[in-house]
């Protein structure tokens, strides 16, 4: 079930079964010179439809993160980390305002991760500095990094799936949409590796903007298999943070 697609008594009544909730997160930023720019909104959006198909009620996309590190390359947009908090907060402050409790974010950004957890202890904070319990369970999942998953981009790639613009997140977006797959071979094969700075610093290390990847090697054949192994993580990861008393 898709919040987007459904109406206020829908809502109503998927409440009195369930008060959690799935809320896809992603970034608008530049994935070398064969990866799409929204392939971090993509990925988690293409596995939480998966989610949608299985009963659970999955939120908009959240499609735009915190990327400042790519502005160096056309097409990229960045929210500052306190601007992603304040989203983050207001989104769950108003799903919350209906009665849901359970909020599971699936992320596709490694670059979100640090902010969107602060952004959840913003909102428990409101709650402990006023002296009242929030009821609230927020967590953050991210696709790329279940058990599932892993293991298949290490069958299937090894050390070249890197860490920017990997195979295996461009494999995902080319079984969401096999009319974009390529099969572009880059120079060099294998990109840089090294550690995120600024937006100058990251195009002058990464001068076509992977990091440590060869994403040549993905084809949609693997895509549907990371959705499958990444749509199974992402139901047993949810399943457990719902159940009660746990989470
Ligand atoms: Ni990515």
């Amino acid at each position: 079930m898709f919040l987007q697609r459904a109406t206020w008594p829908e809502i109503e009544a998927y409440l009195a079964e369930s008060t959690g909730i799935v809320v896809p997160i992603g970034s608008t930023e530049q994935h070398g010179p064969t990866g799409l720019i929204g392939t971090d909104a993509i990925c988690p959006e293409t596995i939480a439809a998966g989610m949608a198909e299985a009963g659970i009620l999955v939120g908009p996309t959240l499609s735009i993160g915190m990327a400042q590190h790519h502005l160096g390359f056309p097409g990229s947009i960045t929210l500052r980390p306190s601007t992603l908090m304040a989203l983050v907060r207001d989104v769950v402050t108003s799903l919350a305002v209906h009665g849901f409790t359970h909020f599971y974010f699936l992320n596709g950004h490694g670059g979100n991760i640090a902010t969107v957890n602060a952004a959840f202890a913003e909102v428990w904070a409101d709650a402990s500095l006023a002296r009242r319990s929030s009821g609230l369970r927020m967590k953050m999942g991210n696709w790329f990094a279940g058990q599932r998953v892993v293991s298949l981009a290490r069958e299937l790639y090894g050390e070249a799936d890197g860490s920017h613009a990997t195979a295996s997140e461009i494999a995902l977006t080319w079984y969401a949409y096999p009319e974009l797959a390529r099969d572009d071979t880059l120079d060099p094969v294998r990109a840089p590796d090294g550690p995120i700075r600024d937006a100058a610093d990251y195009r002058k290390h990464f001068p076509d903007g992977r990091i440590g990847s060869e994403p040549h090697r993905a084809t949609p054949e693997h895509g549907k298999r990371f959705y499958e192994a990444g749509l199974a993580d992402a139901l047993d990861a949810y399943r457990r943070f719902v159940r009660p008393d746990q989470g």
